[in-house]
C-alpha cells in the first residue's frame, strides 16, 4: 500500500457528477447577450460570408430572430442598423425612422418585456468614410464634433425605446455627453452600457462585412493600442464617474487580463463581446474538422466567465442558451 501520495486533487475531477459539483463556473442563458445586424432595403436575409451562421436581417426577419431568442432565455439583445444610404455626418444615425429607430421599436414591442434591448450607439455604420466619429477638416476623427452626434444619437434611440444604449466609439467623455443628453430629454431610465476598453483590433475584421462599413485606415488613434494595460483603469475610472451602468471589455479572449483587472476594480457589471473574429476562427477551423466546434465554443465561454465577465455578447448565443437548459 503505498502512502505517497496523500494529497490527491484527481479525486475531484474523477466522475462527471464530482466535476459538476465542484464546477466553479457555471453558464446561465441569462447572461448571454445576442449581437444582431438589420438591414434597410433588403427582402430576404442577407448572409456575411466570414460569419457563417450569421445574417444581416430584414425588419421581419429581426423580430423573429428576436423572438427566438427571448425564448431561449436570453439576457439581452445588442441590435446594430445598416442603413442604405451613408454619408459624411452619418445622418441616418440621427433620423428618427432609421433602420436600428425603427428596429429597435419593431423588438421592443415584440420582446421587450422578456430581455433587455440594447443598440449600438456609433457613427461607423451610418459615415461614407466609416469612422465612428466625424471628420475634422484635416481629415482626423473630431472628439467633440462627434459627441454633439453621439448626444443627438443616444436620445433618438431613447425615444425609440431601448432600454440600454452601447457607446462603442471611444471618444473621451462620450458616456458623460450622452447620460446628459438623456436625462434633459426626459430619459432618465434608459442606460448607459459603455464600451469602456475598447482596442483597435484585428479580431473586428468580420465585422466590417456585416455592417458594410466603407472604412479606409484604422481606429488606432480613438480605440486602444493592444500593448496597453493602464489605460484600461483608466477608462473605467472615467466611464464610472461620468455614468455608465455597465461596461465593456472587447475583445473577449485576446484579453482576458484586461478582464479580470476590469471586473476587480468595478463598481458595476462587467460585460465582454466575443467579437466576429473570435467566432470566425473557430466557425473556419471547424468547418475543416480541426477542432471540436462545440466544446470550443463552450471552453471560450467558460473562460470569460472565469475571468471576470457577467455578461458576455456572443454570436452563438441562442445556440448555446438551447444547450444549458
Ligand atoms: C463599432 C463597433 C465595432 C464592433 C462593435 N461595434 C467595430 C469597430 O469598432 O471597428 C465590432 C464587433 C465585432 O467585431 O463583432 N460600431
Amino acid at each position: 500500500m503505498s502512502a505517497y501520495p496523500s494529497v490527491r486533487p484527481r479525486r475531484l475531477r474523477n466522475s462527471p457528477a464530482m466535476r459538476r459539483l465542484v464546477a466553479q463556473t457555471r453558464l446561465h442563458p441569462a447572461e448571454l447577450i445576442l449581437p444582431l445586424f438589420v438591414r434597410e432595403g433588403i427582402t430576404e436575409p442577407k448572409p456575411i460570408d466570414s460569419m457563417p451562421g450569421v445574417v444581416q436581417h430584414t425588419r421581419d426577419t429581426l423580430r423573429k430572430a428576436a423572438v427566438e431568442a427571448a425564448e431561449a432565455g436570453l439576457g439581452g439583445l445588442m441590435l446594430f442598423g445598416v442603413p442604405a444610404v451613408q454619408d459624411a455626418i452619418g445622418s441616418e444615425g440621427t433620423n428618427p425612422d432609421g433602420i436600428l429607430q425603427q428596429a429597435i421599436r419593431d423588438v421592443v414591442s415584440e420582446v421587450g418585456d422578456a430581455l433587455v434591448v440594447m443598440s449600438d450607439l456609433c457613427l461607423d455604420e451610418y459615415t461614407d468614410h466609416g469612422h465612428c466619429g466625424v471628420l475634422a477638416a484635416d481629415g482626423s476623427v473630431d472628439n467633440d464634433a462627434t459627441l454633439a452626434r453621439y448626444a443627438e444619437m443616444a436620445v433618438v434611440q431613447a425615444d425609440a425605446g431601448v432600454h440600454l444604449v452601447g457607446p462603442s466609439g471611444m471618444m473621451d467623455g462620450q458616456i458623460g455627453v450622452i447620460r446628459r443628453a438623456l436625462d434633459a430629454a426626459g430619459h432618465q431610465e434608459t442606460g448607459i452600457l459603455a464600451y469602456t476598453a475598447k482596442y483597435a483590433s484585428a479580431f473586428y475584421g468580420p465585422f466590417r462585412e456585416a455592417v458594410g462599413s466603407s472604412l479606409k485606415g484604422d481606429r488606432k488613434s480613438y480605440q486602444q493600442d493592444p500593448a496597453n494595460t493602464r489605460e484600461s483603469l483608466r477608462e473605467l475610472e472615467l466611464d464610472i464617474a461620468e455614468g455608465a451602468d455597465l461596461v465593456m471589455v472587447k475583445p473577449a479572449m485576446a484579453y482576458l487580463d484586461i478582464l479580470r483587472q476590469v471586473a476587480d476594480a468595478s463598481p458595476v457589471p462587467v460585460v465582454t463581446y466575443q467579437v466576429s473574429g473570435e467566432y470566425a476562427m473557430v466557425e473556419a477551423a471547424a468547418a475543416k474538422g480541426w477542432i471540436d466546434r462545440e466544446r470550443m465554443i463552450m471552453e471560450t465561454l467558460t473562460s470569460l466567465r472565469r475571468a471576470g465577465a457577467e455578461q458576455i455578447l456572443t454570436y452563438w448565443a441562442v445556440e448555446v442558451a438551447r444547450q444549458l437548459h
